[in-house]
């Protein structure tokens, strides 16, 4: 490779991503190289490493990872209510990094709905599940029949019409969450961000919200990202994104194929993210099995790569090369 083609590919690393990647009409969420560095007291904490990230429209997705590996920094910046270190982030058109204070909260009250953790947070307390619903459209300057009509007809798609002229404290946890899906989809926000809606709920009930979320999704179209702890959320979506280190590194996609004689099954594939740099990270789970650490055995296959520890040997199987190489050299990288 010349200095040439050297330097060549170095801008092209620099260059804005809507260059190197068109967004696309179907794409509701996009993060480039995504980077939030907080500093406390003179030391930086990298929150987002550079995350890349599509989520396409309607798509009801969850997002998990362990404690601090930067979920709710990136929904805190998709919501528009903290600002990115570097990158490039946009939702539903709106450039998150470009945005005036008044566009702000033109975004706040129709392009997303958000959902916190704290029930305490997403209603009124003062206020009926119906009342609260309600309040977002009386903002947006529906007439006072009209809303009416809509928080009935949506606690009912959640589950809760018969929560309408309760209080909040005289709900459950899981019915408040529930109205509190109303809430964040009362003017049909294109997108729903959820921080851990369901943390202070026992799995049952965590259940219940999560149908709550899917019926949202299914009937107004929203694309829903919802933060879980929760392993088992993973079964009521489609796509699982696992954050880890401020990067996206593992994504679970599930979908339902029906046979021949009609049996339903679910098939669930684990696909790992691989950036423009060709990184992409291993399940932690995989690297332990095998033992592997500092440098791992590449083979290109004719149709896929493997990736073994040091010392497995070179890579069998006719096809079988080192990293780069041709036949003759084949123990890879050194
Ligand atoms: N406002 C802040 N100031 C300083 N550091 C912060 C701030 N917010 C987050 N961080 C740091 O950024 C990292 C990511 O935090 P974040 O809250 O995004 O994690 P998380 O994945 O949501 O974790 P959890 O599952 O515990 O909620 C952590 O190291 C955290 O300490
Ligand atoms: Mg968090």
């Amino acid at each position: 490779m010349s200095i040439d083609d050297i330097l060549a590919e170095e801008l092209e690393w620099q260059q804005p991503a809507a260059n190197r990647r068109e967004a696309g009409p179907d794409v509701m969420i996009y993060c480039d190289r995504l980077v939030r560095i907080f500093k406390i007291s003179g030391i930086e904490v990298q929150a987002l490493q550079g995350l890349d990230l599509v989520v396409r429209k309607g798509e009801l997705t969850a997002l998990v990872g362990a404690s601090g590996s930067g979920k709710s920094t990136l929904l805190n910046i998709l919501a528009g209510l903290d600002q990115p270190t570097g990158g490039k982030a946009t939702v539903a058109g709106h450039d998150l990094l470009t945005m005036t204070s008044a566009e702000r909260l033109d975004y706040w009250r129709s392009t997303v709905g958000f959902l916190w953790q704290q029930t305490s947070r997403n209603l009124l307390p003062h206020l009926t599940a119906g009342e609260n619903v309600a309040l977002p459209m009386q903002l947006a300057g529906v007439g006072r029949r009209e809303r009416k009509r809509l928080a009935i007809a949506t606690l009912e798609m959640l589950g809760v019409g018969d929560c309408r002229d309760k209080m909040v404290p005289e709900m459950s946890g899981g019915q408040q969450q529930r109205v509190a899906v109303g809430v964040a989809i009362a003017n049909n926000p294109p997108v729903v961000l959820a921080d851990e809606p369901t943390g202070e709920l026992d799995n049952q009930t965590a259940a219940e919200v999560f149908g709550a979320l899917r019926a949202a999704n299914a009937e107004t179209g929203a694309t829903i990202l919802v933060v879980t702890h929760d392993a088992a959320v993973s079964e009521h979506v489609s796509r699982t994104i696992a954050i880890r280190d401020g990067r996206i590194s593992t994504e679970v996609l599930r979908r339902t194929e029906i046979d021949e004689s009609g049996t339903e099954s679910h098939v669930a594939e684990q696909f790992a993210a691989l950036d423009r740099a060709g990184r992409l990270q291993l399940p932690a789970e995989y690297i332990e099995a095998l033992g592997m650490s500092d440098r791992v055995r590449l083979g290109l296959e004719a149709e896929y790569v493997t990736v073994r520890p040091a010392d497995a040997g070179p890579p069998g199987g006719r096809s079988g090369r080192g990293y780069g190489g041709s036949d003759d050299e084949q123990d890879g990288p050194r």
